[in-house]
């Protein structure tokens, strides 16, 4: 039986250290550190993303401004409030919550955000400076990931790993900060051929691909890590059948509750073949944050205000 990678434990750990972040500075006589947060209609997942943000910024004392624009908002306000916000001396970092609804731009608005209060590590400033291997502003999943990986003392030096997913948010700067620590790294997605096969070769296997369930227990090497970015719900009681056979709590919450959350991985089929798994929900997912207010705090930091 696999370890359980405990995500929810590991972000505990991190905000703490924000919060520690937090205190230091106050006790330089600095303000807490600021984070504008634009949300943009009404998409019910993002309001919970965007509620969940700004919970725990107040847990660890950072301030959180949120910004809530109608659907409708033309692009040249939105351009707009990001310039605002770039130019208030009280806001270290900027985060406009994505997907953005129809008829907006969204690289045209991360590009705006001034690249030292992009605490997504989207812009291509932070982007370029990642490939380069040097200090910036990098995307939160894949930088908690890899202090989850790093706590539990897994070496990824010479490693074979398998990213499958090539998202600018998860798989590309995953593949880059894996390559950093001298993994042997390879970008797998939905046109790879014998996906499976490829997904076998891994010592470590890091899923992010949105496709709920994709990765089998047969794809696993025996003793791989398992990293599983992927959160998705799940209401179709037939796919649960498939999907949670060897998970007869899942298949449980699903039929009392009506949905479920699950992973890119079959959890419970991982769990017999792996050394180490990240469960959905309370793997990856409260990690996210975790990297968000490190870098909001990080920002501020490095503004020296
Ligand atoms: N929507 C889903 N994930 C993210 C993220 O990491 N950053 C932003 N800005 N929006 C998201």
């Amino acid at each position: 039986m696999a370890t359980i990678l405990d995500g929810k434990a590991h972000a505990d750990r991190m905000l703490e250290s924000v919060r520690l972040g937090v205190e230091d500075r106050r006790a330089r006589g600095l303000r807490a550190p600021g984070l504008a947060v634009v949300l943009v209609g009404d998409d019910p997942a993002s309001q919970v993303y965007v509620r969940n943000k700004s919970a725990a910024c107040a847990k660890v004392g950072i301030t959180s401004i949120e910004h809530r624009l109608a659907a409708e908002t033309p692009q040249a306000e939105l351009d707009a409030l990001i310039d605002q916000l770039n130019a208030d001396p009280d806001v270290d970092g900027i985060l406009v919550q994505l997907p953005l609804p129809k008829g907006l731009d969204s690289k045209e608005a991360l590009h705006r955000i001034s690249p030292a209060k992009d605490v997504d590590g989207f812009h291509p400033m932070n982007q370029g400076l990642l490939l380069e291997g040097l200090p910036g502003l990098r995307p939160c999943t894949p930088t908690a990931c890899m202090s989850l990986l790093a706590h539990h003392g897994v070496n990824l030096k010479g490693l074979r790993a398998v990213v499958l997913g090539r998202s600018e948010i998860v798989g590309k700067p995953m593949a880059l900060m894996l390559l950093e620590q001298h993994a042997t790294v390879t970008i797998a997605h939905s046109r790879t051929k014998d996906l499976p096969a490829v997904c076998r070769e891994a010592d470590l296997l890091v899923a992010a691909v949105g496709r709920p369930g994709l990765v089998e227990g047969s794809w696993i090497k025996p003793g791989a890590v398992v990293v599983d970015v992927g959160i998705n719900r799940i209401e179709d009681p037939a796919l649960g059948e498939r999907l949670f056979a060897a998970e007869p709590k899942k298949l449980e919450t699903l039929k009392t509750k009506g949905a479920v959350l699950c992973g890119d991985v079959r959890f419970g089929e991982a769990m017999q073949v792996a050394s180490a798994v990240t469960p959905v929900p309370g793997g990856v997912g409260p990690l996210t944050i975790a990297g968000l207010l490190t870098n909001a705090l990080m920002a501020a930091n490095n503004h020296g205000a």
